[in-house]
């Protein structure tokens, strides 16, 4: 076999076993995700992230402007977060080798000598979309350039990125906050974790919130939504003391409505009058055993940021550690369940996620799971 025919095998071979890695893993690319704080990135530092198992580094240039790329030099492969960033361009710490910020484009390898042929501008460095909103981060996870075939000369061409989400915000002035937690858990069951609205009376009781004898029977409508579903607008239940303070200040009703749009974003919008709250969760999965939710909440009522942090952190410690324990029964691989109406939401997420890889695959408009307005009853 020739060295060209020996290198196209090889080349479909690793083609295959990505795409079989892939199904394997149950990520969703051509999404974005959020890889680190805004503020993790100051003056020349460069940070690093792992996002679908790709590592990547992250920086900002004298400019201003973050910028995203594979972790990997495509010289030698050595890390390029080892290596220096001069406000422009990053240097491996290796050979030396330079690469435009903005673009992954190389240009510079200092070993050239003057009869040298190469064309160092058609040699590229893995490189990500990114976009700063709400305080992170956004890199868009593209299924183009996940190989290092990708970064071959000519495999560059540009693609329709849309916009990163945003956080819904109801007036100019108000308070923002973000809390972080690291679950040992696949994606799938941290979004099910986070949609789940049986686990609330057990893993989340609290003095403020709610106890345990609180639980009875609810009944919530819920809608289609593009990539997701909404549980509509209504007048949320008389249990939770926050609601209560939002009507009190407003004097008004107060209404809630949640989003789950994929791949992994839970947005909660609670408006009274003038007043409002909103708060989006996303699960990012980082490797196959390891997601990390980000929690970002706006608001313009009179709450202030360290009351708030105080019970959102006890929130969110006391889903990560259901989910640790959770993690060491699923080592066993055992057999799991879901049931109506109270996993209606999890199945949904299933569903909306096999139909947009089908779609993807054949082109097809992607089939919505829900048909219509319906409603689900559970205790909780
Ligand atoms: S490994 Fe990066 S320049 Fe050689
Ligand atoms: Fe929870």
């Amino acid at each position: 076999m020739s060295e060209a025919a020996r290198t196209m095998v090889q080349a479909n071979s690793d083609a295959a076993r990505e795409a079989t890695r892939e199904a394997e893993l149950g990520f969703l690319w051509d999404f974005w995700y959020p890889a680190i704080r805004s503020n993790e990135i100051v003056g020349a530092r460069l940070a690093t992230a792992v996002l679908l198992e790709v590592p990547l580094v992250l920086g900002r240039t004298a400019e201003g402007k973050a910028f995203a790329m594979r972790d990997s030099c495509p010289h030698r492969g050595i890390p390029l977060s080892y290596g220096h960033l001069d406000g422009q361009a990053l240097e491996c710490c290796y050979h030396g080798w330079k690469f435009d910020a903005c673009s992954g484009r190389c240009i510079e390898i200092p070993s050239l000598a003057s009869q040298d042929k190469l064309k160092v501008e058609r040699i590229f460095a893995g490189h990500c979309p990114c976009e700063e909103r709400d305080g992170y981060v956004w890199v868009y996870m593209s299924s183009r350039g996940r190989t290092t075939s990708d970064n071959a000369p000519g495999t560059q061409a540009q693609e329709t990125v849309p916009p990163a989400p945003a956080l819904p915000v109801f007036s100019e002035r108000y308070k923002i906050t973000h809390l972080a937690c690291e679950l040992p858990s696949h994606i799938d069951h941290g979004i099910i974790g986070l949609m789940d609205p049986a686990h609330g009376p057990f893993v989340h009781q609290s003095w403020f919130w709610r106890s345990r004898h609180s639980i009875h029977e609810k009944e919530k409508k819920f809608e289609p939504i593009p990539n997701g579903f909404r549980m509509s607008k209504h007048e949320p239940s008389s249990n939770s003391a926050p609601y209560k303070i939002l009507r009190y200040f407003s004097g008004q009703p107060t209404t809630t409505m949640i989003d789950f749009v994929l791949p992994n974003m839970r947005f909660e919008e609670i408006r009274s009058g003038h007043l409002w709250f909103s708060s989006r969760t996303t699960v990012t999965p980082v490797r196959r055993d390891l997601c990390r939710i980000d929690f970002v909440a706006a608001w313009n009522i009179f709450l202030p940021k360290w009351i708030f942090r105080l019970f959102a952190k006890q929130f969110l410690r006391q889903d990560q550690e259901t989910m640790i324990q959770q993690a060491e029964g699923l080592k066993h691989n055992p057999r799991l369940m879901l049931i109506d109406d109270a996993d209606r939401p999890a199945k949904w997420y299933f569903a909306l996620k096999a139909n947009l890889l089908e779609s993807r695959r054949t082109g097809a408009a992607m089939a919505h799971p829900m048909n219509g307005p319906t409603t689900l009853r559970w205790r909780s």
